[in-house]
């Protein structure tokens, strides 16, 4: 171990040691963890002056990028390698029975696109499954069972990426998933502690046992092999899309959602296919913003929030008459998101409008810096619902400039709980991102309207947010999981980025959060993360404070400096991911 990787293990373990040592009951899981951290960072040695960098939300998965970069793969080669990986070694969070977007910004042409690889309705979704014949929703039809699935996207993401973007062939991008499956990896204190979580859910599930040991949630260190999933790994690098879409895969995927009550056919499958969409971009005091079009509302509500934050005087995240300012924007564009926005090609939105300085100006001409506005003083929506809790984020540049952010989920933790025999293909439960009725909250207490309504072939809005920020420093591409609460971490780090002349990317991931959803009418924060001088401050305007019982979001973000293009990269305390850089 160099210099170098010593002290790049020393602030890693400083800024992740707290949190774990919270965490953890038992002395002898410090130890794991510690084991586990060094034994990541041994591993990812750190360049004087790299001009490449990854952040993921797991050491195995940022190595993976790594070693592609090494051996000559471009930013979109190595997108594909962590994308891989995580679906492997954070099967909870994402993976090929998911969906998600990839944001990319090619170096050679300076082409900005969004791959839309989100999810979508089988074209068989009919009211009956998640309705009873008294109209009242029918508990877990979204979150569970093959009626919570929607066919994935994310296989079909990764080919495309490869394909159209990479400069080595699939398999050699996805190599590393492959043998990670294939050979089995050390479970982490986060994997034993969310399988332990979920312990009931993955015992009752269909082929979820792959998952623990012997039935049990299985103790860190133990070596979780996923041969299934190294095969049907090892078919979608062989046959491209039709490894998976189309073939033994495919058939094994419908079978076994049809029996566990879903619509699926083999044509949902073969229809399958990823779009590429336009980002939305937009200025803010001067930096170039780039982020997620629909059908994530996310881009669109940093947009909207930003735009009307510009109209007052930049103050920093922390002080209580600022974030009284952002809560305001977030209840303005949140109540947007739950009115309008919706799968684009299924419902017409006037996005130009809604993300232009004008709209920010009208939206925003009734904030009071002293008082909050109550939510129900905005107008009611007219039928809804949300997400959920778990989703990665990988941001990586590399040297010749290429940048991608892309954020994965299969939603809910161990998504539907069905893993079709044979395939290792963990399903989404991303029907829950859908809006059942105005209502009807989804799992992230999301409310919506009638244009994100269940029909069939329909993308689920979504709340990812993966993105890109231009200022006169540099570029930073961030992006996070947290279901609605992605849209208020990517707003509270781009606001301390460019407020800030220095660029603390350990300040940016770890700062404490705060958000606000349109409804529940109120501010939720961290737990221990806001003073009781600010809770004053705020409840003195008016604003419900509520403490929440965990910290939220796993950001993992890379900078590359404008003078010198020196790149860096830092991972979320609150996870147990490594940057690389
Ligand atoms: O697309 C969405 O917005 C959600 N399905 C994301 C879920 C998520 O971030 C869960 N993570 N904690």
């Amino acid at each position: 171990m160099n210099l170098h990787t010593l002290r790049l293990s020393a602030r890693i373990f400083a800024s992740g040691w707290t949190q774990f040592a919270c965490r953890m009951r038992h002395a002898h899981l410090h130890v794991a963890v510690l084991v586990l951290v060094l034994a990541a960072c041994a591993e990812l040695p750190r360049g004087a002056q790299q001009s490449a960098a990854v952040a993921s939300a797991h050491p195995l998965a940022t190595a993976a990028g790594k070693t592609i970069l090494e051996r000559g793969g471009n930013a979109f080669d190595a997108a594909v390698a962590v994308a891989a990986a995580l679906a492997v070694v954070e099967p909870y969070s994402s993976g090929l029975g998911g969906g998600g977007f990839f944001l990319l910004h090619r170096a050679s042409d300076g082409r900005e696109i969004m791959i839309d690889a989100r999810e979508t309705a089988p074209a068989g979704v009919k009211d009956s499954d998640y309705f009873d014949s008294q109209g009242r929703p029918i508990p877990g039809a979204t979150t569970r069972g093959g009626t919570s699935s929607a066919i994935p996207g994310t296989p079909a993401g990764l080919t495309h990426l490869a394909n159209r973007y990479g400069k080595l062939p699939l398999a050699m991008s996805l190599a590393p998933a492959i043998r990670l499956a294939h050979e089995g990896f050390a479970v982490d204190v986060r994997y034993a502690r969310i399988a332990k979580l979920r312990e009931s859910f993955l015992q009752s599930g269909t082929g979820t046992a792959v998952f623990l040991a012997d039935g049990k949630a299985p103790e860190p260190g133990y070596v979780l092999r996923q041969a299934a999933l190294a095969q049907t790994l090892e078919r979608l690098a062989r046959f491209g899309n039709a490894g998976f879409y189309e073939g033994a895969v495919a058939s094994a995927l419908v079978e076994t959602v049809r029996q566990r009550g879903g619509s699926w056919t083999t044509e949902d499958l073969r229809a399958y296919k990823v779009v590429e969409r336009e980002p939305v971009r937009f200025t803010y005091r001067g930096a170039t913003i780039t982020t997620a079009a629909l059908p994530s509302a996310g881009g669109i509500a940093l947009a909207q929030t930003l735009g009307m934050l510009e109209r007052f005087p930049p103050g920093a995240v922390g002080s209580a008459p600022t974030d009284h300012l952002v809560v305001e924007a977030l209840r303005r564009a949140f109540h947007d998101r739950a009115r309008y926005l919706a799968d684009p090609d299924f419902v017409a939105i006037p996005v130009k409008e809604l993300v232009s300085r004008d709209y920010a100006r009208k939206k925003s001409a009734d904030i009071d810096a002293a008082h909050a506005t109550r939510s129900e003083a905005l107008g009611d929506i007219d039928s809804a619902r949300v997400e959920s809790h778990h989703t990665t984020h990988l941001s990586i540049v590399d040297a010749e400039g290429n940048r991608v952010a892309a954020t994965l989920t299969i939603n809910l933790l161990f998504g539907s709980g069905i893993v079709p025999a044979g395939t290792g293909v963990l399903l989404n439960n991303e029907m829950d991102d859908f809006s059942l009725r105005a209502d009807v909250p989804n799992a992230f207490e999301l409310r919506g309207g009638l244009a994100n309504r269940i029909e069939p072939r329909k993308r689920p809005l979504s709340s990812m947010t993966p993105t890109f920020v231009e200022d006169e420093k540099g570029v930073l591409v961030l992006g996070a999981p947290g279901g609605s609460r992605i849209v208020s971490q990517v707003l509270l780090a781009i606001l301390e980025y460019l407020r800030n002349a220095e660029v603390d990317l350990e300040r940016l991931v770890g700062m404490p959060r705060y958000h606000h959803q349109f409804w529940p009418d109120r501010v939720e924060i961290e737990p221990d993360s806001y003073p009781s001088e600010w809770r004053a401050a705020l409840a003195g305007r008016g604003h419900e404070i509520r403490e929440a019982r965990r910290a939220w979001g796993n950001m993992q973000m890379v900078f590359k400096s404008k003078d010198g293009g020196v790149a860096r990269a830092a991972s979320d305390p609150r996870g147990d991911g490594v940057a690389w850089y």
